[in-house]
Parts: C-alpha cells; structure tokens; sequence
C-alpha cells in the first residue's frame, strides 16, 4: 500500500492514515508483513491531491480516505 503525505494528503490526514495502517499491520513505513500480503509506502504526491487523502493499492487509487475506509482496504485486499 501507498500511503501519500504529500502537502494535500498531509494536511487532510494522510498522516493519521499512515499511523493507523502502521498500527493494524504491526509494520513501519518501508516494511512488508510476515505473510508478505501488505508492505507500507510513503509517497509525496500521486497527482491526484483533489482526491486527498489518497492511499493506492496494487494500481488502485483510493481517495477520501478515511480510518474506516483504510480499515475496509485491509480487510477487502487482505482477504479477511
Ligand atoms: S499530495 Fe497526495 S496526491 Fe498529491
């Protein structure tokens, strides 16, 4: 997963999405979990800042999100 805190997705909370992930997969920015279904990545602007905060998946781009959104992208590319 791609996490953007470039300065829109800063400023409207990609940091708390971060952190939130961080937290739900027990793994830091940089890292891959033990199953190898999740590695973090921070990025500082995908292009598409009206969607901020945006979290990109595979090739998917997801904006607006939220902490339950980023919960459901957990659970819907996690396969749980
Ligand atoms: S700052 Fe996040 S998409 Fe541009």
């Amino acid at each position: 997963m791609k996490v953007c805190l470039g300065t829109a997705c800063h400023v409207r909370g990609g940091t708390r999405i971060l952190e939130l992930l961080q937290r739900q997969l027990k793994i830091k920015d940089g890292e891959t979990t033990p199953s190898g279904a999740f590695s973090l990545e921070r990025v500082a602007c995908f292009g598409c800042c009206a969607l901020a905060p945006v979290v990109v998946v595979d090739k998917d781009v997801h904006g607006r999100i939220t902490s339950t959104k980023a919960r459901n992208l957990l659970r819907r590319y996690g396969g749980s």
